[in-house]
């Protein structure tokens, strides 16, 4: 069975799927995307994925493609198309398509949508979270408006290509006062010797993830405290859990960060509940 794109109002086999060389997406990285996990053949938080692209389409002045319904029913749509039962759904909005010119074209160039769908395996996502991930520290060098969930992701995509290479799966960007912001592409967590977990406020300076809200409500059932307050790799260093979450990784532990084991060098036990909750805590949208 082919795998299906939707690319600006058509299902498109994904090999053909292709989209105009003067996109100013591709041109400007003038576009915001969501990636929403597919659990059980469920869309999770794709009320929550969607108001953040309201907000991120608002902050940038990019109309909506199309109705929030008629954008949810593509989503549900190409995870059908695609039978994806356990993976990820991907959307991307854009300027639209013009000839090259850095101010806003005309306000009847259509933004350009796309969203695809893909498949993943829970059980070697199991595996990583049983085995926990490494981190590496990168010194922050984004730009101020990271609230807003743009595709200019370079210096994500740098960071985490410098994380690969280290041996680890994730980079977290570093403030110059030793304050760990967020990783290249998941929120960043510690939990305390006495069991309060810790993130980063997200009014500026991180991406407000979702994932990083199902945990609020997660911990809210399960009696665990909340602080969020910055804390620095000297701290999560010495700390008894370290944890990231995003729609791709869910919760994963933390087992080691700049080649320092946390705590034993094992995943942490708050952590792995966490991800054992989160299904049922998550919002589900039958795809
Ligand atoms: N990334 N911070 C950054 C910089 C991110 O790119 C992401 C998500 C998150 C977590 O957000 P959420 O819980 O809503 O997924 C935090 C997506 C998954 C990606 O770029 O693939």
């Amino acid at each position: 069975m082919p795998r299906i794109a939707y690319v600006n109002g058509r299902y498109v086999r994904h090999a053909e799927a292709a989209v105009h060389v003067e996109d100013r997406g591709y041109q400007f990285a003038d576009g915001v995307y969501e990636v929403c996990e597919v659990a059980r053949g469920f869309i999770m938080d794709m009320r929550r994925h969607l108001d953040r692209l309201n907000r991120s389409l608002g902050e940038l002045e990019i109309a909506w493609p199309m109705s929030r319904k008629a954008l949810e029913f593509v989503m549900r749509e190409v995870v059908k198309r695609n039978r994806v039962v356990n993976g990820l759904v991907y959307l991307q909005v854009t300027r639209g398509v013009a000839l090259r010119d850095h101010v806003f074209p005309a306000a009847t160039v259509r933004p350009a949508v796309v969203v695809t769908a893909k498949r993943t395996d829970p059980a070697a996502a199991l595996k990583r979270a049983e085995a926990g991930l490494k981190v590496i520290t990168v010194p922050e060098n984004r730009w101020d408006r990271v609230d807003i969930k743009t595709v200019g992701l370079l210096p994500n995509v740098l960071a985490r290509q410098k994380a690969k290479l280290a041996g680890a799966q994730e980079a977290w960007f570093v403030d110059p006062d030793g304050t760990v912001k967020e990783g290249a592409a998941t929120n960043a967590w510690i939990v305390t010797m006495d069991g309060k977990l810790v993130t980063r406020p997200a009014e500026h300076g991180i991406l407000r993830g979702i994932t990083r809200a199902v945990v609020f409500d997660l911990a809210a059932g399960l009696g665990l405290e909340i602080e969020e307050r910055g804390f620095s790799v000297a701290e999560a260093k010495a700390a008894r859990e370290a944890f990231i979450t995003a729609a791709t990784t869910v919760v994963m532990p933390i087992v080691a960060i700049d080649g320092t084991p946390v705590a034993n060098g094992h995943p942490g036990s708050i952590a792995l509940s966490l991800r054992r909750a989160f299904f049922d805590v998550a919002e589900k949208t039958q795809a």
